[in-house]
Protein backbone atom coordinates (compact mmCIF):
# COMPACT_ATOMS: atom_id res chain seq x y z
CA UNK A 1 0.00 0.00 0.00
CA UNK A 2 2.86 2.15 1.12
CA UNK A 3 4.79 0.99 -2.20
CA UNK A 4 1.87 2.47 -4.13
CA UNK A 5 0.58 5.55 -2.44
CA UNK A 6 4.42 6.74 -3.29
CA UNK A 7 4.72 5.20 -7.21
CA UNK A 8 1.27 7.62 -7.43
CA UNK A 9 3.09 10.46 -5.78
CA UNK A 10 6.01 10.24 -7.95
CA UNK A 11 3.70 10.35 -11.17
CA UNK A 12 1.88 12.96 -10.23
CA UNK A 13 5.20 14.67 -9.57
CA UNK A 14 6.47 14.21 -12.45
CA UNK A 15 2.97 15.28 -14.42
CA UNK A 16 3.19 18.64 -12.52
CA UNK A 17 7.17 18.80 -13.38
CA UNK A 18 7.58 17.76 -16.93
CA UNK A 19 5.94 20.94 -18.82
CA UNK A 20 8.41 23.43 -16.51
CA UNK A 21 11.12 21.10 -17.46
CA UNK A 22 10.34 21.03 -21.20
CA UNK A 23 10.25 25.05 -20.82
CA UNK A 24 13.41 25.19 -19.30
CA UNK A 25 15.62 22.26 -22.18
CA UNK A 26 16.89 24.04 -25.09
CA UNK A 27 16.95 27.61 -24.40
CA UNK A 28 19.48 28.94 -26.40
CA UNK A 29 20.97 31.24 -23.47
CA UNK A 30 24.66 30.14 -22.90
CA UNK A 31 27.58 29.41 -24.53
CA UNK A 32 28.06 27.53 -27.37
CA UNK A 33 30.72 26.25 -30.32
CA UNK A 34 30.23 24.96 -33.82
CA UNK A 35 31.76 22.84 -36.19
CA UNK A 36 34.13 25.54 -37.24
CA UNK A 37 35.62 26.29 -34.27
CA UNK A 38 33.56 29.62 -34.13
CA UNK A 39 31.85 30.82 -30.41
CA UNK A 40 28.64 32.43 -29.69
CA UNK A 41 26.86 33.77 -26.23
CA UNK A 42 23.65 34.09 -26.02
CA UNK A 43 22.07 35.82 -22.95
CA UNK A 44 18.80 35.60 -20.99
CA UNK A 45 15.60 34.57 -23.65
CA UNK A 46 12.75 36.67 -22.57
CA UNK A 47 8.94 35.57 -22.31
CA UNK A 48 8.78 36.33 -25.73
CA UNK A 49 11.50 34.14 -26.78
CA UNK A 50 13.68 37.19 -28.12
CA UNK A 51 17.73 37.22 -27.02
CA UNK A 52 20.88 38.70 -28.01
CA UNK A 53 24.51 38.14 -27.61
CA UNK A 54 27.85 38.03 -29.54
CA UNK A 55 29.52 36.29 -31.73
CA UNK A 56 33.08 35.48 -32.74
CA UNK A 57 33.91 33.54 -36.00
CA UNK A 58 37.00 31.90 -36.54
CA UNK A 59 36.77 32.34 -40.23
CA UNK A 60 36.02 35.07 -42.07
CA UNK A 61 36.42 36.76 -45.96
CA UNK A 62 39.33 39.22 -44.13
CA UNK A 63 40.72 36.70 -41.05
CA UNK A 64 43.16 39.28 -39.70
CA UNK A 65 40.73 41.57 -38.18
CA UNK A 66 37.73 39.58 -36.55
CA UNK A 67 36.46 41.01 -34.13
CA UNK A 68 33.59 39.61 -31.41
CA UNK A 69 30.47 40.62 -33.25
CA UNK A 70 26.48 41.00 -31.78
CA UNK A 71 23.61 38.60 -33.10
CA UNK A 72 19.84 39.18 -32.43
CA UNK A 73 17.61 36.35 -32.69
CA UNK A 74 13.89 34.68 -31.26
CA UNK A 75 13.18 31.43 -30.75
CA UNK A 76 9.90 29.50 -29.70
CA UNK A 77 10.32 29.05 -26.49
CA UNK A 78 6.71 27.23 -26.10
CA UNK A 79 7.61 23.41 -27.11
CA UNK A 80 10.41 21.18 -27.01
CA UNK A 81 13.11 21.41 -29.17
CA UNK A 82 11.93 24.45 -30.57
CA UNK A 83 12.86 26.37 -33.67
CA UNK A 84 15.14 29.94 -33.80
CA UNK A 85 16.30 32.50 -35.86
CA UNK A 86 19.37 35.40 -34.97
CA UNK A 87 21.10 37.63 -37.28
CA UNK A 88 24.60 38.12 -37.09
CA UNK A 89 25.81 42.23 -37.93
CA UNK A 90 29.70 41.98 -38.61
CA UNK A 91 31.06 44.69 -36.94
CA UNK A 92 34.41 44.06 -38.71
CA UNK A 93 33.02 43.44 -42.51
CA UNK A 94 30.23 44.84 -44.57
CA UNK A 95 28.24 42.08 -44.70
CA UNK A 96 25.30 40.21 -42.22
CA UNK A 97 24.78 36.30 -41.68
CA UNK A 98 21.09 34.74 -40.31
CA UNK A 99 20.81 31.54 -39.28
CA UNK A 100 18.00 29.48 -38.74
CA UNK A 101 17.75 26.25 -36.94
CA UNK A 102 16.55 23.78 -34.45
CA UNK A 103 17.73 22.87 -31.15
CA UNK A 104 17.81 19.22 -30.25
CA UNK A 105 18.02 17.03 -27.09
CA UNK A 106 19.60 13.58 -27.50
CA UNK A 107 18.88 10.72 -25.07
CA UNK A 108 21.87 11.57 -22.88
CA UNK A 109 20.01 15.82 -22.63
CA UNK A 110 23.02 16.72 -24.94
CA UNK A 111 21.66 19.88 -26.93
CA UNK A 112 22.77 20.53 -30.32
CA UNK A 113 22.06 22.95 -32.43
CA UNK A 114 21.22 22.29 -36.37
CA UNK A 115 21.30 25.81 -38.61
CA UNK A 116 21.56 26.34 -41.75
CA UNK A 117 22.97 30.34 -43.01
CA UNK A 118 22.76 32.77 -45.49
CA UNK A 119 25.34 35.09 -45.86
CA UNK A 120 25.13 38.42 -47.63
CA UNK A 121 28.46 40.02 -48.88
CA UNK A 122 28.18 43.83 -49.80
CA UNK A 123 28.86 44.43 -53.37
CA UNK A 124 29.18 47.53 -54.59
CA UNK A 125 26.94 46.97 -58.23
CA UNK A 126 23.63 45.33 -58.53
CA UNK A 127 25.32 43.45 -61.50
CA UNK A 128 27.13 41.62 -58.81
CA UNK A 129 24.01 40.44 -56.81
CA UNK A 130 24.04 37.25 -57.90
CA UNK A 131 27.38 36.16 -56.23
CA UNK A 132 26.95 38.10 -53.32
CA UNK A 133 25.05 35.24 -51.16
CA UNK A 134 26.31 32.02 -49.65
CA UNK A 135 24.74 29.33 -48.07
CA UNK A 136 25.98 26.81 -45.59
CA UNK A 137 25.23 24.98 -42.28
CA UNK A 138 26.84 24.32 -38.99
CA UNK A 139 26.27 22.24 -35.74
CA UNK A 140 26.43 24.05 -32.43
CA UNK A 141 27.31 22.27 -29.19
CA UNK A 142 27.23 23.81 -25.81
CA UNK A 143 30.64 25.12 -24.90
CA UNK A 144 31.86 23.69 -21.53
CA UNK A 145 34.09 25.90 -19.50
CA UNK A 146 36.66 23.87 -16.84
CA UNK A 147 33.90 25.01 -13.75
CA UNK A 148 31.55 22.77 -15.43
C1 LIG B 1 32.41 37.58 -43.51
O1 LIG B 1 33.42 36.95 -43.80
O2 LIG B 1 31.77 38.23 -44.37
C2 LIG B 1 31.94 37.67 -42.08
C3 LIG B 1 32.16 36.44 -41.30
C4 LIG B 1 31.26 35.32 -41.75
C5 LIG B 1 31.47 34.04 -40.97
C6 LIG B 1 30.61 32.90 -41.47
S1 LIG B 1 28.93 33.07 -41.00
C7 LIG B 1 28.60 31.42 -41.46
C8 LIG B 1 29.80 30.60 -41.07
N1 LIG B 1 29.67 30.12 -39.71
C9 LIG B 1 30.59 30.64 -38.90
O3 LIG B 1 30.69 30.38 -37.70
N2 LIG B 1 31.35 31.50 -39.58
C10 LIG B 1 31.02 31.53 -40.97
Amino acid sequence: MVHATSSVLLLLSLALLAPGLSAQLCSLAGNWTNDLGSNMTIGAVNDKGEFSGTYLTAVADTPYNITRSPLLGIQNNTVWQPTFGFTVQWTFIESTTVFTGQCFVDKNGKEVLKTMWLLRSRVGDAGDDWKATRVGNNIFTRLRTLKE
